[in-house]
């Protein structure tokens, strides 16, 4: 299964992704996690000690090139780039699971990730997974990539959505633009929940029930100061993980 995640800046896209991907690993399942913030700050957020020593992809500028094939249709176009040595190069593992991190965007002339988000698009096309396998990527904020096909081969969207009728917006913008490029499971996720009026609001201004609700959690704000990895700390998000994993795999 493969799992993205999108959302406003600042939302907890990144938090809910490091949560999941531990309760997905916790359930047994194969984890692999893929960075695609052109900020990176998976690493970070998992207590992976060393995260300036990961070598991202995009540093790979001339394989990039190669494996992306930047003007399809030239003789360097490559339809079948291998995926999987890639990202055995690339992997790094922590803590039981694997991530790896795309990186930023070299070609500042370019404006835009695309040998990236080739690369990242083969591989998540390319990439057949048994069914104890989890891929999660996470993400930008905004919706621009979206467009972009860096989300080719996803399975399910996650909409990351807090209680405020700005972050409501973006969802909605979001969920639409899921729909038109044909990602097949799109959900709503709440966080930052204080009550069942949050829930509500979440509910009524969206239109359908977000499958999970992330409590805002003094343990977690705490954790992010004190660069405590999120995995460490005990429920700290309730069920809300498990909530969202059940929901992924029904
Ligand atoms: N449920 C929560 N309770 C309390 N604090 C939270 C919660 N979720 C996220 N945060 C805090 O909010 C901040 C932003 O979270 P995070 O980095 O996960 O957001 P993001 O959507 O990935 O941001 P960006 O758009 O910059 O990638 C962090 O300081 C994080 O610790
Ligand atoms: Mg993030």
């Amino acid at each position: 299964m493969k799992i993205a995640i999108s959302g406003k800046g600042g939302v907890g896209k990144t938090t809910i992704m490091a949560l999941l991907a531990e309760e997905f690993k916790k359930s047994g399942k194969d984890v692999m996690v893929i960075d695609a913030d052109p900020s990176p700050h998976m690493a970070e957020t998992l207590g992976v000690e060393h995260p300036e020593e990961i070598r991202p992809i995009a540093e790979m500028t001339k394989l990039l090139v190669e494996r992306s094939g930047k003007t399809e249709g030239s003789p360097m176009y490559n339809m079948n780039p291998e995926v999987n040595d890639l990202l055995e190069k690339f992997m790094l593992s922590h803590n039981g699971m694997k991530l790896m991190v795309l990186g930023a965007i070299q070609n500042g002339d370019q404006g835009c990730a695309c040998p990236e988000n080739n690369v990242l698009r083969r591989m998540l096309t390319k990439l057949l997974l048994t069914k104890d396998q989890v891929v999660l990527l996470d993400m930008e904020a905004g919706v621009e990539h979206l467009g972009r096909g860096t989300i080719a081969g996803i399975d399910h969207l996650l909409i990351v959505v807090i209680p405020s009728k700005s972050s409501i917006r973006t969802a909605l913008k979001v969920k639409k633009l899921a729909e038109d490029v044909r990602i097949p499971q799109i959900s709503f996720v709440g966080n930052l929940i204080d009550d069942d009026d949050d829930k509500l609001f979440l509910e009524k201004g969206l239109g359908v029930r977000p499958v999970a609700f992330f409590p805002n959690s003094q343990a977690i704000r705490k954790a992010e100061r004190q660069e405590i990895p999120i995995h460490t700390l005990e429920r700290a998000a309730d069920e809300a993980p498990y909530v969202l994993m059940q929901a992924l795999i029904k």
